[in-house]
């Protein structure tokens, strides 16, 4: 059976792979999960200097899902590169560096040290809502997200360029053609939606930053709609993200024409869901004599 597909010029053995953010460098879930067999580890958010994020408290639980505003705290391109890079080379998988910057200079940067690096893919988060600077600010105008790409683009040599949106009920397609049209090789999407709640007894809202990102089942079917629209409207791969909890949720990212997807809130709740997903999915092309997992790109039914 066949679950290899291609992002870019990057072969995954499998489409599952670990939403940035979600799954920290790797090393946290590996007394969980065999890593060697993902598809491709995603790693958290790294800008050029280190960030403490947010102030606590910045996670809070919501019907099917979570909302965080963790604010991107994370240890910088020196220390990822130094200490939690040659860790995550020994797994036979594809490495994958999500990138935030405050101005685009920052991104080329980034983009430029990761790929000198070897990563193998390199996802720019233009969407984070955590963030005052950069985060949503590129990812919801066009114009700006069209210069960012095109900059980054002449600074990324070897790695797999993915772009990932915001969720954007108005110009998905805008905004993923943008991205091809500008030297992305993949789109991934969505990222989490701007939520807030609020505590009854304190009068005050549950996250010190105020509101959040919303993620888990909840986004799920507004996800799955977005990478329809997407996958429509450009040819480079998309890569379907929000809400997968398990193989099904998998499978209905890629009948939508997800190439490939990511599983975030999902690992929270079950540490070895990306590995339950991919034995599930092998299962259930068996089941539908499929011997090629690339066979239900894009097969939703529409009549
Ligand atoms: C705690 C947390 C931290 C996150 N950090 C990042 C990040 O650093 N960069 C990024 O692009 N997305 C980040 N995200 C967004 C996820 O990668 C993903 O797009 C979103 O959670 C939707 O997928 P899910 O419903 O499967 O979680 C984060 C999400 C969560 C819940």
């Amino acid at each position: 059976m066949d679950l290899s597909v291609k992002i870019g010029h990057l072969k995954l053995k499998n489409p599952i792979t670990t939403a940035s953010g979600t799954f920290g460098y790797g090393e946290e879930y590996s007394e969980f999960i065999d890593l060697n067999k993902l598809g491709a580890i995603i790693v958290k958010g790294i800008s050029l200097e280190p960030r403490e994020g947010n102030p606590p408290p910045r996670i809070c639980e919501t019907p099917c899902g979570m909302l965080n505003a963790i604010g991107l705290q994370n240890i910088g391109l020196k220390r990822f590169l130094k200490e939690k890079l040659p860790y995550l080379r020994k797994f036979d998988t594809n490495i994958i560096a999500n990138i935030l910057g405050e101005t685009i200079q920052e991104y080329v940067k980034l983009a430029q040290c990761l790929d000198d690096a070897g990563l193998d893919g390199i996802e720019l988060n233009v969407s984070c809502p955590n963030v005052k600077k950069g985060g949503v600010l590129f990812g919801n105008d066009g114009r700006m997200l069209k210069e960012l790409i095109s900059e980054v683009r002449k600074s990324v040599k070897h790695s797999t360029l993915i772009t990932k949106l915001p969720p954007s009920i108005s110009s998905i397609q805008k905004l993923a053609r943008v991205a091809e049209e500008n030297g992305s090789d993949a789109i991934s999407l969505i990222n989490t939606i701007q939520g807030m709640a609020i505590d009854i007894e304190t009068f005050k809202p549950k996250l010190a930053n105020i509101s959040g990102g919303l993620s888990g089942p909840a986004i799920r079917p507004i996800a799955v709609k977005m990478v329809w629209e997407a996958s429509k409207a450009v040819k480079i791969p998309v890569i379907g993200i929000g809400g997968i909890t398990n193989f099904s949720d998998a499978i209905e990212f890629m009948l939508a024409g997800a190439h490939a997807v990511q599983v975030g809130t999902g690992n929270f709740l079950n540490p070895t869901v990306t590995i339950d997903i991919i034995d599930e999915l092998k299962q259930y092309l068996e089941r539908k004599h499929l011997k090629n997992v690339r066979d239900i790109i894009g097969k939703v039914h529409i009549v």
